[in-house]
């Protein structure tokens, strides 16, 4: 660990020494905590805010379709039969991002712990392994599944599963591993603490599963169980289908690296990331990193080009993945709300965004793919996300489309 002086030189370059500002009123294990804290500090984030935020530019950008629903429909049984057949095997394992701390929706627990039952409990998590349930059943095998949590929920998160029995999984096909965090800053780029003995720290983004998921070691489990695809998707999605033997049978069929489900746009300006080429690589590109040229541009049908909109549920070679892990990603920075304590040492809960946090993102793994099925479905019956408090993307409105698929809550 390193000494105080080291610290404060460290931290004196960068104009963060207001971090050890409460060093003197610790006892000894809290100086310790705070010291290997601002050891492992990596500072060369705060250069990616020096000059303003400025978002990581983007290539040339080309048109990729999809296979559509109808052609799904078509080759059905084709796809699920191959896909099927890889999950007997024990082929797919099921990655759960859970690690991300769902300011939006402001709850004080994982956002998994979600109830969105109205007559009976039912659980986000638990609304997830239902559906991972009906492919154990149709496959007849367990698929294993991989949760990542964070520091901060992952104490919480194995308590509740243990609590609920797993929701009725194979416990002994379940594991968890912890991603890493990275500091968060003022607007003024002064990273922020916790506590006295605490800098302000949040998960890093949900780009770094991988990563995580190695270095916890389960690389071993996934070899002795032959497990050689990863799907993964996001905790809020509670239509979400992971495993599905048709998305798994299509990709393994297209002999494609990597898969993503894809829903058609609402409308051109729909705000989500869309799947696309980009100086000819597979890239999923923001709404707002898009001319108003491009997002309207059409083909002679008259369907929207850049029509294709992700949904956080994407299939991935292992293979693959361990071939890029070591690549670097880019880093965003985020405006978020982020807890600290003041001048007094008095702990504030902001309510409006007061800074940045940094994340790397699993959708810019794609471009680090050389190929990528775009795989459509129905956003009905598949894309009902968590996001906010109420409204848009609100547990009000994923309820509606729970309903209508016929989930009793
Ligand atoms: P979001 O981008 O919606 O972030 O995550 P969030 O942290 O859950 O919510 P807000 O933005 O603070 O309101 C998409 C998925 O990625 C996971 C989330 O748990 C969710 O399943 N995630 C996000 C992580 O696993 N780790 C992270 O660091 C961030």
């Amino acid at each position: 660990m390193m000494s105080f002086e080291e610290a404060r030189i460290k931290l004196e370059e960068a104009g963060q020494t207001h971090l050890l500002k409460y060093y003197e009123d610790l006892n000894q294990a809290s100086r310790d905590q705070l010291l290997t804290q601002i050891e492992a500090l990596d500072l060369s984030l705060l250069d990616l805010i020096k000059d303003g935020v400025k978002e990581v530019s983007k290539g040339e950008l080309a048109p990729l379709g999809a296979i559509t629903l109808e052609e799904i429909a078509e080759k059905k049984s084709e796809y699920e039969k191959i896909g099927l057949q890889a999950i007997k095997d024990c082929k797919v394992g099921a990655v759960l991002l859970a690690g991300g701390q769902g300011t939006r929706l402001g709850l004080d627990k994982p956002k998994g712990m979600l109830n969105v039952g109205v007559n009976k409990e039912l659980y986000l998590f638990e609304q997830l392994v239902n559906n991972l349930m009906e492919v154990v059943k149709a496959a007849d095998a367990w698929v294993p599944l991989f949760v990542m949590t964070s520091e901060k929920n992952n104490e919480d998160t194995k308590n509740f599963f243990q609590e609920k029995n797993f929701f009725g999984y194979n416990k002994d096909y379940v594991f968890f591993f912890v991603q890493e965090m990275a500091p968060a800053v003022s607007y003024e780029g002064k990273i922020y603490m916790e506590e006295k003995d605490k800098l302000a720290t949040s998960p890093n983004g949900n780009g770094g599963w991988f990563s995580s998921l190695v270095k916890a070691g389960l690389m071993d489990k996934i070899n002795d169980l032959g497990v050689e695809f990863l799907n993964v998707f996001a905790v809020d999605n509670v239509l979400q289908k992971m495993a599905d033997p048709i998305f798994v049978g299509a990709t393994i069929q297209a002999g494609a690296v990597c898969g993503s489900k894809v829903v058609a746009k609402a409308d051109p300006n729909e705000r989500v990331g869309v799947l696309c080429l980009e100086d000819g690589k597979p890239s999923i590109v923001e709404y707002y990193e898009m001319t108003d040229e491009i997002i309207n541009s059409r083909d002679d049908q008259g369907k929207l080009l850049y029509n294709y909109g992700v949904i956080l549920n994407y299939l991935f070679d292992i293979k693959t993945l361990m071939r890029i892990m070591d690549e670097s990603m880019p880093t965003h920075v985020v405006e978020k709300k982020i807890p600290y304590i003041d001048e007094e040492g008095q702990l504030v809960k902001p309510d409006q965004p007061n800074g940045y946090k940094f994340e790397t993102l699993v959708l810019d793994m794609i471009h680090m793919m050389d190929n990528c099925l775009s795989f459509e479905v129905d956003r009905q019956k598949e894309f009902a996300p968590i996001k906010n408090a109420t409204g848009v993307d609100s547990l009000e409105s994923a309820r509606e489309l729970m309903k209508l698929n016929g989930i009793e809550l």
